[in-house]
Parts: structure tokens; C-alpha cells; sequence
């Protein structure tokens, strides 16, 4: 039997509970589809500052590194809120990807059909099958670039720099593009060339890329415009490409259409990360609501998704993806955690959502 290697970090806050639920169901779904996995745990985050006194331990970089692929929970807390920013959690999380050339962050906002009415947005702006893929890049821009706290005409003042290369642009768009061709061909890039230089530079690098996809349809727009769009008419989109910033703002706002946060999975795919068969780490979009840590109340189907974007992107497993989301689906029409509850539905936690999608996989 093939045996999967997966290094995990489950990370901070709501991070562990999460986690679990999704190796639960993996090795549920393993155990159908003919392969097991094998897990090794590191530390990411808060557990590793308070652990290690770093939030990047060489140890998880080493063990990430020999995996096929990388699972997440979430990282950060009030706790090490007020450390300098090289010692905070996130700045763990901003390291792995970089050590992993983890270059381009996948993250589809997709309605599920039981979910329909939690979107607070209305049904008929939402239309029918809405389902956007945010591809933001993700090791470059203002997230990794110079910064700094210097005084500006004698008075305090701070700085952050947003900087692209062309092949850091090429390589994003080409995913952008690439994803476009197999989905409905649509490709919207989305950047601020009104105002940025940074930004025009992106527009010429997509648009010169453009010419080698002649079957997709490019467009452009500012990223203002693009919040706006998003909420007054979602259905407009299929592939988004966007920078760091814009992506991680933009991909916030996707998600909450779909009805909760906390559905929604990423990829985060490294080289021939043209769509599929690459290295990658997977993680819920939302962060570790230390609020409810620890409750049994987290919803762990951003998870549990994240683990089905692995079988599809790294280990091509399509057919056990496929097995996963469907599970979900069909528990969504009878059992809710707290986030996405509404009336007529059971009431259930972290723990019981993980049971019913394992035991759905077998129906
Ligand atoms: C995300 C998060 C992170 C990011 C933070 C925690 C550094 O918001 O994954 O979207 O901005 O990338
Ligand atoms: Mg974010």
C-alpha cells in the first residue's frame, strides 16, 4: 500500500482541533481509495516560540522539506502579540513559505449548495455555482520587502516596500493563466497600475504572457474596483491572479460569500505549480481564533478541504478529493457547527463534524 508522507504543523488557537478532524478524515478516505499516510508533527508558530523561542525552528523547515506535502492549522495569538515582528508567529508562517518557494497561494471561494442562504450576501447577486479562484502570490511584494522605522522631516515615521521582479510576475501569471485554461477560461489581474509602479509592471508582464494563451480571456482591473466587484457582482469572476497584499485582502472578502470563513481551503504550490503534481502546504484561509480555542466549537471543514486540495494538487488523488467534498456537501445538509448554523439544522462541534464526513465517505 502507498504511504503518504505528510509533515504537520497544526500550529496555534483552534489549530489542533482542526487538524485532527482532517487527519481523521484523510485516513478515512486513504483507507477507501487503497493508501495510508504518515504523519510527522512540527512546530510552527506560537507553540514553537513558546517551545524553541523561534517561530521557524531549522527542525519544521527540515521536516517539511522531506514530506510529499504540508498540512496546517492556524497560526498567532494575543499571547505573542507584542513581540518584535521577526519573533511573532506570523513571521513563521511568512518564513516557510519562503524556505518552501511556496510562490503561489490557491484559494477558490466556492457557494455550497447547502450553504446558500448563510451567505450574507444576497441569492440572486450570488447566481448560480459562484466560484472564484483567488491565485495571489505569495513569497514577494510588500510582505518581504524592505521595512523599516525611520524619521521623516524630524518626525517618527515607518516604512514597508512594495518591490516585483518580471519572473516573480511571470511565474504567478502563468498559474493565473494556466488555471484559467482548465477552468472557463476567464483570467481577471488585478492591481493598482492607476497609482503603483509596481503595478504597471505587473499589467505589461501579464499582458506580454497573454499572447502565449490565446485561448484565455484576460482583463484587468483595479483592485478598489475589484472589492467592489466582488460583492456587487461575484459571478463576473473565475480566475483572479493578484499580487500579496491585494490577494490576501481580496481572498478575505472572496471567502465570506461562500457563507462562512470557515470553509474555505488553500493551496500553497511551488514550482511546476501549473494546476497540479507539485509540493505544496495546505491550510484553512482563517486564522486561530484563540477565542474559541479549545471549546470544540471551530469548524473544521476549511480543513478538512485543505486536506482534499492535497489529494488533488500533490499526491494526485482526484478521485479521493472528489470522495471528500462530496462528504461534505452531504453532511452540510444535516449537521452545522456553530459558525453556519442556522434554524432547521443540528447543532454539532468540531469533533462530530470531523465523525459525520469520515462516515459519510462511506455512503
Ligand atoms: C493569510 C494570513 C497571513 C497572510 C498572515 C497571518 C501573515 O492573513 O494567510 O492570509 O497575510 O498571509
Ligand atoms: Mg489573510
Amino acid at each position: 500500500m502507498k504511504t503518504y508522507q505528510l509533515a504537520v504543523m497544526k500550529g496555534d488557537g483552534i489549530g489542533p482541533e482542526i487538524v485532527d478532524e482532517c487527519i481523521k478524515v484523510l485516513d478515512r478516505v486513504g483507507a477507501r481509495f487503497g493508501f495510508g499516510f504518515a504523519y510527522q508533527s512540527c512546530l510552527m508558530g506560537g507553540c514553537a516560540i513558546d517551545a524553541t523561542g523561534v517561530p521557524l525552528p531549522d527542525e519544521t523547515v527540515r521536516i517539511c522539506k522531506a514530506g510529499d506535502a504540508v498540512l496546517l492549522g492556524a497560526v498567532g495569538g494575543v499571547k505573542w502579540d507584542t513581540l518584535p515582528g521577526h519573533l511573532r508567529p506570523e513571521a513563521g508562517l511568512l518564513g516557510i513559505r519562503a524556505a518552501l518557494g511556496l510562490y503561489a497561494n490557491l484559494r477558490p471561494a466556492k457557494i455550497f449548495e447547502p450553504l446558500r442562504g448563510a451567505s450574507p450576501i444576497r441569492e440572486d447577486i450570488i447566481g448560480e455555482g459562484l466560484d472564484i479562484m483567488v491565485v495571489r502570490e505569495l513569497t514577494g511584494g510588500i510582505y518581504f520587502g524592505a521595512r523599516g522605522r525611520r524619521e521623516e522631516g524630524g518626525v517618527p515615521g515607518a516604512y514597508d516596500t512594495e518591490s516585483y521582479t518580471v519572473p516573480e510576475i511571470e511565474r504567478i501569471a502563468r498559474v493565473g493563466f494556466t488555471l484559467a485554461q482548465q477552468r472557463s477560461g476567464r483570467l481577471c489581474s488585478v492591481d493598482k497600475a492607476n497609482v503603483l509602479e509596481s503595478s504597471r509592471l505587473w499589467r505589461e508582464t501579464v499582458n506580454r504572457l497573454a499572447r502565449e494563451y490565446p485561448g484565455v480571456a484576460l482583463s484587468h482591473m483595479y483592485v478598489d474596483n475589484c472589492a467592489m466587484q466582488l460583492v456587487r457582482n461575484p459571478g463576473q469572476f473565475d480566475v483572479i491572479v493578484t499580487s500579496n497584499l491585494f490577494g490576501d485582502i481580496l481572498s478575505d472578502e472572496a471567502s465570506m460569500i461562500s457563507g462562512s470563513i470557515g470553509m474555505l481551503a488553500s493551496a500553497s504550490l511551488g514550482d511546476s505549480s501549473n494546476g497540479g503534481g507539485s509540493f505544496g502546504l495546505y491550510e484553512p484561509i482563517h486564522g486561530s481564533a484563540p477565542d474559541i480555542a479549545g471549546q470544540g466549537v471551530a469548524n473544521p471543514l476549511a480543513t478538512i478541504l485543505s486536506g482534499a486540495m492535497l489529494l488533488r494538487y500533490t499526491l494526485g488523488e482526484p478521485a479521493a478529493a472528489d470522495a471528500i467534498e462530496a462528504a461534505v456537501n452531504r453532511v452540510l445538509a444535516e449537521k452545522r457547527t456553530p459558525d453556519i448554523w442556522q434554524q432547521g439544522y443540528e447543532k454539532c462541534g468540531t469533533a462530530a463534524m470531523g465523525d459525520a464526513v469520515a462516515a459519510a465517505l462511506n455512503g
